[in-house]
């Protein structure tokens, strides 16, 4: 009886239903949250004893990047409206929130025989402020911005970053380990070393493609099981967190089945998604075969002695394999892939991979150039990572879409919703996903665009002192998803007043 209820209410309110007729429904243990990183809200960039980071160097020294000019100097400024920050998660009634950790803020010089002491203290008002409601701490212990003196001395390119990415976690684990239930290492490996030191355009804008790059790649992969490793050793019996890694993984199919294209697609796969799974969750661990031999063999032909990816060594291999209790997504968009003629800089990780990208025309754009609404990507994926990989469970730990400044952001909802509807075939069909991070809770610094491009489901009026946050459609739609516990399409909120869910976010384990 009870069910039948629930499905004529589904029915009426015009749930998604899908092609067979089906309703989904979020598991009532399914985790919502919703996403910040340090850089992109804090502000307050050298207040309070803060040491500098590369993206504080990187955009003071190159100004005429950001198409509106705004850095992250003061951004949010989060340092000082954290209330209203959990204000508004308690708004949309989501169960975690993740924030990161700005390394220089808590080790000014990178090491940790100078801790600052004002730089935990923030950051222990702002876990307390969130336990306090019920919502709980998804802390990413690196988010792009590594103090600005440890790039002085090669930064992810020297494989004693390893190490010192160790000490780092080590401060913040004694300090918070007993009230963080999830915690993730590294935010996306690739951005950090694919752009930052592959390309010229995000900190620290190395300019070494196929060089540099992949030396970043292998000490960052390293630095992440370091990590996770010592977490299990000193704190997992006790404090009972899970320790996982975000990693960007979009999803790419070949623009016609022509041969060449889905051999191109394959490879793009195995340099954009293996690079990074393969090591943690394949059988054999390890980067890809085909990446190993193809940048081997590459290399030896433009006359190096050795390949220009580093080896990882039977140790090194053993650490990293199994180094995560959860699998972080971050999934945008979808790429199709051509084989290609085009000549690439030699040599370059784009000349590696020797593939040209492009959409089809229908799919949607956003207010950033590279990502475009192609829903169906999140499901294949998820087919993807079921079939090949061998991960424990996964979180998506970023999703969304960047508009104008606008508080009407149909775009952002139909996007969400799309994506919902695909996620809930995923789920449906195998993946094994326990929650969903919306990217992000309010506007903020989006790196070298400054503010132009806007992801909050809340809008963020930079011009105002206070920088007044207020919610957007989209914040009213996420709220009743997360209540309602199903999609459905045509809901429309009478006016853009938000009020605090009654009750709290109840406590739900992964
Ligand atoms: C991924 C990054 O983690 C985040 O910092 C960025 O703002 C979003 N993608 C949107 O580009």
């Amino acid at each position: 009886m009870e069910v039948l209820v629930i499905c004529l209410l589904l029915c009426v309110s015009g749930a998604y239903a899908y092609t067979d007729g089906r309703i989904r429904v979020f598991s009532d243990d399914f985790l919502f949250g919703a996403a910040t990183s340090a850089y992109q809200v804090e502000g307050a960039w050298d207040s309070d004893g803060k040491g500098e980071s590369i993206w504080d160097r990187f955009l003071h020294e190159h100004p005429k990047l950001i198409p509106d000019g705004r850095n992250g100097d003061v951004a949010c400024d989060s340092y000082h409206n954290y209330e209203r920050d959990v204000e508004m998660l308690r708004e949309l009634g989501v169960d975690h929130y993740r924030f990161s950790i700005s390394w220089p803020r808590i080790l000014p010089g990178g090491f940790s025989n100078k801790i600052n002491k004002k730089g935990l203290e923030y950051y222990d008002k702002l876990i307390d402020e969130l336990l306090k409601y019920n919502i709980k701490p998804m802390i990413t212990l690196y988010h792009f911005d590594l103090p600005q003196t440890l790039q002085d001395l090669g930064g992810w390119a020297n494989p004693l970053s390893v190490q010192w990415f160790e000490e780092y976690a080590k401060v913040v684990f004694e300090q918070f380990a007993h009230k963080v239930p999830y915690w993730i290492t590294i935010n996306q490996p690739s951005f950090i070393c694919v752009e930052g030191y592959g390309g010229k355009e995000n900190a620290p804008g190395i300019g070494s493609s196929g060089i540099g790059d992949y030396m970043c790649i292998k000490n960052v992969m390293l630095a992440h099981a370091k990590v996770y490793r010592l977490y299990e050793m000193e704190y997992k019996e006790k404090f009972k967190g899970s320790v996982g890694i975000s990693l960007s993984l979009n999803w790419a199919d070949p623009f016609t089945n022509s041969t060449e294209n889905v051999q191109a697609a394959d490879l793009y796969r195995d340099f954009t998604i293996g690079l990074y799974m393969n090591p943690i969750w394949s059988k054999d661990g390890d980067f890809p075969r085909t990446v190993k031999d193809l940048i081997l063999e590459r290399s030896k032909a433009q006359g190096y002695r050795h390949s220009r990816l580093p080896v990882l060594n039977p140790d090194e291999i053993t650490l990293l394999k199994g180094s995560a209790d959860f699998l972080g997504v971050n999934h945008y968009t979808t790429f199709l892939v051509k084989a290609t003629d085009q000549v690439y800089p030699n040599p370059s990780m784009d000349d590696d991979i020797g593939v040209e990208l492009t959409y089809r025309p229908e799919w949607k754009t956003s207010q950033s150039k590279w990502l475009r609404s192609a829903p169906y990507g999140i499901y294949k994926l998820c087919l993807h990572l079921n079939k090949v990989y061998d991960y424990p469970t996964m979180i998506i730990t970023e999703h969304g879409w960047s508009t104008k400044k606008l508080l009407k952001d149909n775009s952002r909802v139909k996007n969400m919703r799309e994506f919902f509807k695909a996620l809930l075939l995923g789920i449906e069909d195998g993946a094994r996903v326990k929650g969903y991070t919306a990217w992000s809770l309010m506007d903020n610094v989006e790196w070298a665009a400054g503010t132009s491009e806007r992801f909050g489901l809340y809008e963020v009026d930079f011009e105002s002192t206070e920088k007044t946050r207020a919610p957007r459609v989209s914040a009213l739609v996420y709220k009743r998803i997360i209540e309602k516990r199903f999609v459905e399409p045509d809901w429309k909120p009478d006016s853009l007043n938000i009020a605090i869910t009654k009750s709290k976010a109840n406590s739900k384990e992964l």
